[in-house]
């Protein structure tokens, strides 16, 4: 389990993150949402320890890990990929994964381990020698993706993993997610704008608007009760 307590994040004088508590718990997707410049990156950054905590706490499964360093906790299981397509762009689509797998602590072997990612989006099998750059975007979204989850971390942040790409993609990488969190047990944590689509396929969602939490609950729930449309109506 995944706990923020109070967290705060700030830049210089600008306060990005202002007392932020959350729960994230095993198998399950929590979703971030807020409008631009709202906090979720600066969330998901403090978190993964490369934003500098300002005050409150992180705790990873009852263990205060607010004072280690980033390398560490990705070595207790976290992994966290960014805003932005961030591959190795001249690399192919096999070595990026074969390079990922190779850092920090992992399960499987490394064939199997890529077997399992091509069973899962077949069309980076047909891609394996192709530099990840010239991919499209949603396929550069799937090696992100997997680059993320190969060495199966047991907790996944994801920032805005849907940006720019179309509908049906993004359908297809969210399945991917959820069924990420259900089949290995990991905590997985969303920040996205698009919040009815980060509704429909999470468990529980929080509202940040300008560093701090304005709403919670169950994602069914926010959803039944048309915060995704009024979020949409407020970001504009
Ligand atoms: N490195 C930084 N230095 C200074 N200010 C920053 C830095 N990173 C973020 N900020 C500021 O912190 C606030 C929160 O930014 P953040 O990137 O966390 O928002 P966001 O919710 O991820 O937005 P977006 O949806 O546009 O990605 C913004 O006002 C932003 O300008
Ligand atoms: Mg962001």
């Amino acid at each position: 389990m995944l706990e923020l307590r109070d967290v705060k994040v700030s830049y210089g004088a600008v306060e990005a993150v202002r007392g932020v508590s959350i729960t994230a718990r095993p198998g399950t997707t929590t979703a971030i949402l807020g409008a631009n410049g709202a906090g979720k990156s600066s969330l998901l950054r403090v978190i993964s320890g490369i934003a500098p905590l300002r005050g409150g706490s992180i705790i990873i499964d009852s263990r205060d890990v607010s004072k280690i360093p980033a390398e560490r906790r990705a070595k207790l299981g976290l992994a966290h990929a960014m805003e932005g397509r961030r591959l190795f762009r001249q690399l192919t689509v096999e070595e990026n994964l074969r390079l990922a797998w190779s850092f920090g602590s992992r399960k499987a072997p490394v064939a199997e381990a890529v077997d399992d990612i091509y069973q899962r989006f077949p069309i980076l099998e047909e891609k394996a020698k192709v530099q990840a750059g010239y991919l499209s975007g949603g396929q550069q979204q799937m090696v992100i993706l997997s680059c993320a989850t190969i060495r199966q971390p047991s907790y996944l942040l994801l920032d805005e993993p849907s940006l720019g790409l179309a509908p049906i993609i993004v359908t297809q990488i969210y399945e991917f997610i959820t069924g990420y969190a259900r089949r290995s047990g990991a905590t997985v944590i969303i920040a996205e704008q698009m919040a009815s689509l980060a509704l429909r396929v999470s468990d529980h969602g929080y509202v940040l608007r300008r560093g701090r939490i304005v709403l919670e609950g169950e994602s069914r729930k926010l959803l039944a009760d048309g915060i995704a449309n009024a979020l949409s109506a407020s970001y504009l």
